[in-house]
């Protein structure tokens, strides 16, 4: 089996990257980490994927006139490390549709919401504003509006009468940690297939995209 050169393009700390990077180091796994990119020099999660002996590039977004430059220039990384998938695990910078295009269906991303629901920033606040009792996130492929494309796979997390903004990210990442790796695997061994813009399994008894169980409460 020949696995998956996988790209992850960060912003900040990396907790996602790590699961990823975790759950590719079994060399049974259908993708493989090459390339760790951000476009914030001093994002801790660098330093994270390099302990693990992973290639990492920093491509400061603010030493480009435009985006169309900065995201020349992440290309030109990805084609020297012959990139197949791109995963955006935190990564903050909106790209043009022209990157989009050119990743179209090998671009995937997570967000900590149960989309369509909650798309943008500060969702774990939204949710708590609203009286939401459940949320959790989604692995979905990238298209050129934000945080829109294909579900690949969602998990549900419930949400506390007491939570916090903090408690609620806490939980909902440790979901996301067990979502993304599964997503991955579907996406790069091949099982994942995109049709009339909805995702579609091959193979495999599941005609859903995949929900995990709530993740444990607490
Ligand atoms: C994660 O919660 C991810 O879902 C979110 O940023 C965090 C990154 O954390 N992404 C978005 O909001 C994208 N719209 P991490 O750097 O520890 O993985």
């Amino acid at each position: 089996m020949s696995r998956k050169r996988t790209a992850i393009l960060i912003s900040g700390r990396g907790s996602n990257m790590v699961a990823l990077m975790e759950a590719s180091a079994i060399d049974t796994f259908p993708a493989e980490i090459v390339l760790v990119l951000s476009n914030v020099p001093d994002a801790p999660g660098l330093a994270k994927a390099a302990a693990a002996g992973i290639q990492t590039k920093a491509i400061d977004h603010k030493a480009f006139e435009d985006r169309p430059q900065f995201e020349a220039a992440v290309q030109a990384e990805l084609d020297a490390a012959d990139v197949e998938l791109v995963c955006l695990a935190g990564f903050m910078r909106l790209l043009t549709d022209e990157f989009v295009t050119a990743w179209h269906n090998r671009m995937i991303n997570i967000h900590p919401s149960l989309l369509p629901s909650y798309k943008g920033l500060d969702t774990h606040r939204r949710v708590i504003r609203d009286g939401g009792r459940i949320t959790g996130c989604t692995v979905h492929y990238v298209r050129s509006q934000m945080d829109q494309g294909p579900i690949i796979a969602q998990a549900a997390v419930p949400v506390h009468a007491d939570d916090t903004d903090e408690r609620l990210a806490a939980r909902v990442l440790e979901a996301e940690h067990a979502l993304y790796p599964m997503a991955l695997e579907l996406v790069a061994n091949g099982t994942v297939r995109v049709a009339g813009e909805k995702v579609r399994f091959e193979g495999k008894d599941l005609d859903q995209p995949a929900l995990l169980s709530p993740a444990k409460t607490g």
